[in-house]
């Protein structure tokens, strides 16, 4: 798609991918708006040449409602970036089914409501493009990322089967897959983050990739790679390689200690 002068709306801009993917699309001519729950951040991501429409994807009346503002002053929504997400790490000695509950709600739920916000209007119109930002997190199960990985999952799913609905509509659904990327949400990772880019190198990837067009945007290279081969690991292979990291007996029981050898990308 020619991004010049589309009307693009990111939802989770406020800070990381979702930014730089906002500030990527401003500099290659389209007319952005932006959403978080953070109305201070979003206008210095801004910088006067986005509209800042705060929202908070959990509510689907706020998300209807920051759509509609979006039409109202940009005009009919060609793309939205899904990007706003929750990770915390989860312990199986303390399982917190609160912040389980807030990654269904934030990542999952979240991205149903931003994909109700816009899809009517884009199949009345037969065109847009919706473009999901999920995780290669999503493609296995790995230790820590029992809420994470399954609403990434989940995600991923969730897409493709809309992307089969809306097939020959006039509507287009992009998944995108980062691995590592430095951002607020990756700030506290105390483990080690192969392959990691800059959040600005992630905007690029995802507006080069919707220029061409793609089904799906997975990057960097090697992450894609790596990941896309470990969805054909068979599964007690997958476990017996993580397995040892958790279990360690020379090491501490506390998984903050044991996990970082089978810690996914979030
Ligand atoms: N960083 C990575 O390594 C990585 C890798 C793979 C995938 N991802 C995915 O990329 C996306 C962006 O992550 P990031 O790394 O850019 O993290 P980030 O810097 O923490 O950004 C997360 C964004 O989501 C927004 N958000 C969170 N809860 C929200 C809510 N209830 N309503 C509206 N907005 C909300 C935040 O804004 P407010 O707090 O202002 O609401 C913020 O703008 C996420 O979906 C993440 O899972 C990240």
């Amino acid at each position: 798609m020619n991004l010049n002068g589309t009307v693009a709306w990111v939802v989770g801009a406020s800070s990381g991918i979702g930014a730089a993917v906002a500030r990527e699309l401003v500099s290659r001519g389209a007319r952005v708006a932006i959403s978080a729950r953070r109305e201070a951040q979003l206008a210095d991501v801004s910088g006067g040449r986005m509209l800042v429409v705060p929202a908070d994807v959990t509510d689907v009346a706020s998300m209807a409602a920051a759509a509609a503002r979006v039409r109202g002053e940009l005009g009919p929504i060609d793309l939205v970036i899904l990007s706003a997400g929750y990770w915390q790490q989860m312990r199986a000695t303390d399982w917190d089914a609160d912040s389980f509950n807030r990654h269904v709600q934030v990542n999952l739920v979240g991205m149903s409501n931003g994909i109700s916000a816009v899809l009517p209007e884009m199949l009345a119109r037969q065109s847009g493009v919706i473009a999901g930002v999920a995780s290669v997190a999503g493609y296995r199960g790995l230790a820590g990322a029992e809420a994470y990985g399954a609403t990434k999952a989940g995600q991923i799913n969730l897409l493709e089967a809309l992307r089969i609905r809306v097939a020959g509509t006039g509507v287009h659904v992009t998944t995108v897959c980062p691995g590592f990327v430095r951002t607020e949400m990756t700030a506290g990772n105390d483990f080690p983050m192969p392959f990691i880019v800059e959040a600005d190198a992630a905007g690029r990837a995802i507006c080069d990739g919707l220029e061409r067009e793609r089904t799906e945007i997975v990057f960097p290279a090697r992450m894609a790679i790596l990941m896309k081969a470990a969805r054909f690991v068979p599964v007690r292979m997958w476990v017996a390689l993580f397995a040892r990291a958790v279990r360690d007996p020379g090491r501490s029981r506390d998984p903050r200690h044991v996990q970082p050898s089978a810690q996914p990308p979030t």
